[in-house]
């Protein structure tokens, strides 16, 4: 092998992405396509869209992603691209496109989970900011992937050099980002939902409505059965710790209910021209009233401190239960600014490692595809060349 230099392609949901990563430490270039204008009017991905979108960019963000990493195809190791989960339709340009390139250029051809990624950027994150000091990096902890598909806490241990996941909880139903978008389209704010709710909560009281988590009781809930939801397909809930799962459709119902009882519906839906006409969240407090009352920038406050409360709750549970020493924190949700303040503050209080990925590798990007790629092409664990798109790929055991 000559540099370890791997192509990461990754299209699972509504970005398109590539990027070059030298031995899975060393990001040489980035590129992310977003497709938040295609899918901005309708308040959610539209999977069709979203495919059609992936097929325009692919090429060109390729091509951008290895002209600014200042390589060609020839001087590639191997090609790694996101196999699921993800939506289907979108998952199959990245994964035809990276087959066809790596059987034009007889590379070998990497598949990598989409959760694994997310794990993968803080990893990254940390061996490029320091660099030789491997041996803390490559140590088990407990990882919190929050987005817009995923809420799920894994253990992940590296063993020579190979790493493995084990889960510990997940979300019954909906994702953290889930009910962020969903909160959001409901009170006539942007997609993707959390950055609006992130930035807009900083001007509301986050103790005005007083929203709870109840304990969730699975096996009379679900009689152990996996639940249903779009997310990754798991072991049976029953083998899961009460304490550590999540639920958030209940707090998306809640908000809706408020806003029915406080008459807010129709303020909402006068607010969507003016939000789409500022096309980005309010950055200052006037700013932030001219597009909600108090009363709403209290409850999107009130939402937000709730939500990130019950992900601290279990998070820190498990990490207790499991005695880890290390917490990982990533994907979209974990872009949040008073997520990082709460779970960084706890951390430091309890004296628990913490890591996030820098705000963009939080979200989806092809960087962490191909660093997650890296610890295969050591151990020449390849695709089949029959690899196909996975919706519900699970991670771990
Ligand atoms: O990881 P990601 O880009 O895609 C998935 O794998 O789902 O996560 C996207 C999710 C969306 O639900 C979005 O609303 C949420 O991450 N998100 C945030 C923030 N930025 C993105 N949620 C809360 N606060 C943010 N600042
Ligand atoms: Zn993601």
């Amino acid at each position: 092998m000559s540099r370890g230099l791997i192509l990461g392609i990754e299209s699972s949901c509504d970005e398109t992405a590539a990027a070059v990563v030298e031995r899975g430490a060393r990001t040489l270039s980035s590129v992310v396509a977003s497709q938040i204008a295609t899918h901005l009017r309708y308040g959610g991905v539209v999977p069709e869209l979203a495919s059609r979108e992936h097929l325009r960019a692919i090429v060109p963000v390729v091509r951008a992603a290895l002209a600014e990493a200042g390589v060609t195809l020839a001087d590639l190791d191997a090609i790694a691209v996101t196999s699921g989960p993800g939506l289907a339709g979108a998952l199959l340009v990245g994964i035809m496109y990276a087959k066809g390139l790596a059987f034009a250029q007889g590379l070998p051809l990497i598949a990598v989970n989409h959760l694994e990624g997310h794990i993968h950027a803080v990893l990254l994150q940390e061996r490029s900011s320091v660099e030789g000091q491997r041996a803390q990096i490559d140590e088990a902890a407990l990882a919190l992937v929050v987005s817009g598909g995923h809420t799920h806490l894994y253990l992940a241990e590296p063993t020579d050099g190979t790493w493995h996941y084990s889960l510990i909880g997940r979300t019954l139903d909906d994702a953290a980002g889930e009910a962020y978008d969903k909160v959001a389209k409901l009170l006539g704010l942007g997609y993707p939902g959390g950055p609006w709710i992130d930035a807009l909560s900083r001007f509301g009281d986050p103790h005005a409505v007083p929203f709870a988590f109840a304990q969730i009781k699975p096996k009379t809930h679900l009689g152990g059965k996996p639940p249903r939801t779009k997310a990754a397909r798991t072991a049976p809930i029953a083998a899961l710790d009460p304490h550590f799962l999540f639920s958030f459709s209940g707090i998306k119902t809640a908000v809706l209910r408020y806003v029915e009882l406080h008459g807010l519906r129709d303020e909402a839906a006068a607010r969507v021209p003016r939000m789409l006409a500022a096309g980005r969240p309010p950055q200052t407090k006037d700013d932030a009233l001219a597009l909600c009352p108090q009363p709403t920038l209290d409850l999107i406050a009130s939402f937000q401190h709730a939500v990130i409360g019950d992900l601290m709750k279990k998070t820190f549970a498990a990490a207790e239960s499991l005695d880890a020493g290390r917490i990982l924190v990533t994907g979209g949700v974990a872009a949040n600014s008073e997520l990082r303040e709460r779970f960084t503050a706890e951390a430091t209080r309890r004296e628990i490692r913490i890591a996030f990925p820098t705000l963009a590798l939080s979200t989806d990007n092809a960087a962490m595809i191909a660093a997650a790629a890296w610890p295969r092409l050591v151990a020449s664990e390849f695709a089949e060349p029959s690899l196909t798109a996975d919706p519900s790929l699970a991670l771990g055991s």
